[in-house]
């Protein structure tokens, strides 16, 4: 009698520790969050449907969970002149998001008609880059804006400044507070504009639903194309889900691009001018060819009106070949087919 009581007071005591242990586990999976809450480059999520692994460019995910709260007021600060000194100027200024997410120009036009030392580069599909800006000189998105706010060819701003202004609106109080703890802060400005800017992704180009197994997608042309592109080893620096925005690179491996250029200026030197070391002058960010048709003129310098120009110097400076009018034509076609959807719509 005794034993029994015993064991069956053990059988009871282990299944309470399996109901803990259950409700453990379910609220564990239930706590899973369902909105990413944000980071400085997109998890590149495992694909439901299948994808073309041996390939080396990847697609876009087709949906990225974030805070729509966050994005939302990120937009809105994205477009707010507020942001720049003199209430001139915002984001979306230089980041236009019909032609491409740039303007389109050599280089942009920021507070006072100052001129970026660069051409602009957009911000569809950022938060895929392995570091942002030319030269990396800004390990994540918040930090990228951190640079856009101060600079003075940008926004010549500061945060003192931009969070007193902020402020005195009721609406982006009310909406900070609801979101942040700390409501209007530096901190919380950069966090929402760089959840907004991973809203910025383009899935389900062409090339995207070539790479799921769609292989109608692309035409004879346009599969040549990429065939010339893997084989002359652009895709050896243009690779990953961005199609680059994962390595730096010298621009001028097979020749002097800027003896032959001249007029040599600082923003030349690219990467060397964040680490001061020799070999990285002439250093770049490999940049993204997704949406490429959509943002000419290319190069950190401007300097290619067109794709097919951009393509020439390419083959010429990064691999010491020549390419003929019809190699770089179907490389024309092929690159086309990585333009993409923002919110459901074609670019
Ligand atoms: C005056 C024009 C101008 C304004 C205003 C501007 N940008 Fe830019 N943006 C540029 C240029 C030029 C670059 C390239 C800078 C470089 O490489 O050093 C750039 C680069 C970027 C990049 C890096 C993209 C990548 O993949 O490397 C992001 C992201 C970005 N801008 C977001 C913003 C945000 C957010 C704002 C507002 C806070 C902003 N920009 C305001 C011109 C501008
Ligand atoms: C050795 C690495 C490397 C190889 C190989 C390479 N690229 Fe590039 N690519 C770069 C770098 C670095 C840049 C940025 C140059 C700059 O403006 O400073 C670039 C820029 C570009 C641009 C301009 C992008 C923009 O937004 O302005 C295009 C287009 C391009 N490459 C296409 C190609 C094609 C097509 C090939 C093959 C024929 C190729 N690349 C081979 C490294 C490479």
């Amino acid at each position: 009698m005794k034993h029994f009581s015993l064991s069956k007071r053990l059988i009871n005591r282990f299944l309470f520790i399996c109901v803990i242990l259950v409700a453990f586990l379910a609220a564990l999976l239930w706590k899973h969050p369902e909105v990413t809450e944000r980071s400085g480059v997109v998890p590149v999520e495992q694909e439901p449907v299948e994808v073309a692994v041996n390939e080396p460019i990847q697609p876009i995910p087709l949906h990225i969970k974030l805070d729509p709260g966050k994005v939302a007021l990120g937009e809105k600060l994205f477009y707010d002149p507020q942001l720049s000194h003199n209430n001139t100027v915002s984001c979306a200024t230089c980041h236009n998001f019909k032609t491409g997410g740039v303007e389109r120009l050599n280089f942009s036009r920021g507070m006072n008609g100052a001129l970026t030392s660069v051409n602009t580069l957009t911000v569809f599909n950022s938060g895929f880059n392995f570091k942002l800006n030319w030269d990396g000189s800004a390990e994540t998105l918040e930090e990228q804006v951190d640079k856009a706010i101060h600079n003075s060819k940008d926004l010549n701003a500061n945060w003192p400044e931009v969070v007193s202004k902020l402020k005195k609106s009721p609406e982006y109080v009310k909406v900070f507070d609801q979101l942040y703890a700390g409501g209007i802060t530096d901190h919380s400005i950069k966090d929402a504009i760089a959840t907004f800017e991973l809203s910025l992704y383009t899935p389900n180009s062409r090339f995207d639903k070539f790479l799921r197994g769609n292989l109608a997608a692309l035409s004879y042309e346009e599969k040549e194309g990429y065939r010339i592109f893997k084989d002359y080893g652009c895709a050896s620096c243009h690779q990953g889900v961005n199609a680059g925005g994962n390595l730096f690179h010298k621009f001028g491996v097979m020749g002097d691009y800027f003896v032959d250029r001249g007029k040599v200026k600082k923003a030349d030197l690219g990467r060397f001018n964040v680490t001061g070391e020799p070999q990285d002058k002439y250093v770049f960010k490999v940049p993204s060819l997704r949406n490429i048709t959509l943002t000419a003129p290319y190069f950190h310098d401007g300097s290619a009106k067109t794709l097919p120009e951009a393509i020439a110097v390419m083959a010429k400076y990064q691999l010491g070949r020549q390419l003929s009018p019809e190699q770089i034509d179907l490389i024309v076609k092929f690159l086309t087919t990585l333009t993409g959807e923002y919110k459901g719509s074609p670019l």
